[in-house]
């Protein structure tokens, strides 16, 4: 797709998340106003949107500076990514280079996690891990003495239209939970080659995420490293149609 250059000073948010979580279909939602059906992404694919005109904006970079209650139209650009752990890459590489990058959005399939078996709820941990861990770098390995912009990171628990799905508080505690089982074993080496895990180095303490120590993993632990992490529920389909106001909301907060 080619933009014209304006566009390039437009704030990105970048959408990242397990397979089958729901980006690509909540990009179609945002930007057109209803879900379309989607196929497995293979590349990234960013789109322009606008916000709805009565979301509640945090900063005045939307507002006219003479008349504070005439606003321009709020547009900015999400950045949809693969979720297949092979291909990755592509949205880890955004984050590594977060020039006009305002946010991230997690989508996680909040019924995938509530199953007895946990794997879902493990897979997304573990690239939720991956994904916070590069943030926390940003700010132990910045040369300068700042520390780096603030990063919020909203974790969509996507799909509460389905009957299975766990609200945003356990949809928290859960990959709380699995991300702290998760450091465990990868400090303990346990973990033969999971997607991004075998690349750690977990002797190291700077390959250790959040708080160092026995306790359990909060996302709380990111604060310090600028990272702020907010859970908030929502579904792009579903019988009743579609509920990402929350979503919407947080995006304004965050420009
Ligand atoms: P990758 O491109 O493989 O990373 O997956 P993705 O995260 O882009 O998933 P996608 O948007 O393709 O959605 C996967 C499936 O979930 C599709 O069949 C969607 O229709 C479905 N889906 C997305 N959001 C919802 C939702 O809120 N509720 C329900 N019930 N299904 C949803
Ligand atoms: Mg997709």
């Amino acid at each position: 797709i080619i933009y014209s250059t304006t566009s390039d000073t437009l704030p990105t948010i970048l959408l990242i998340g397990p397979s089958g979580a729901g980006k690509t279909a909540l990009v179609t939602l945002l930007e057109r106003g209803r879900p379309t059906a989607t196929r497995t992404s293979q590349t990234p694919h960013t789109v322009e949107v606008s916000l709805p005109v009565k979301t509640p904006v945090a900063s005045s970079r939307f507002r006219s500076p003479n008349d504070p209650t005439w606003e321009v139209t709020k547009k900015l650009l999400i950045q949809d990514t693969p979720g297949h752990g092979k291909l990755r890459h592509y949205a880890m590489d955004s984050i590594s280079k977060p020039q006009s990058l305002q946010g991230i959005i997690f989508v996680v399939d909040a019924a995938d996690l509530s199953s007895e078996a946990r794997e879902g709820a493990r897979q997304a941990a573990e690239y939720l891990h991956d994904v916070l861990l590069q943030l926390q770098k940003r700010a132990t390995n910045s040369k300068s003495s700042r520390a780096p912009k603030e990063m919020p990171v909203l974790i969509a628990a996507n799909k509460l239209d389905l009957f299975t799905a766990l609200p945003a508080p356990l949809v928290k505690s859960t990959l709380e939970s699995e991300i702290t089982k998760l450091r465990k074993s990868l400090s303990a080496g346990l973990l033969d080659s999971g997607v991004g895990a075998k690349d750690l180095d977990v002797t190291e303490e700077h390959d250790w995420l959040g708080e160092v120590g026995d306790g359990p993993f909060e996302f709380s632990q990111l604060q310090e490293f600028n990272v702020q992490v907010k859970i908030l529920a929502g579904n792009v389909t579903g019988v009743d149609g579609s509920d990402v106001k929350q979503w919407w909301n947080w995006i304004g907060s965050i420009l």
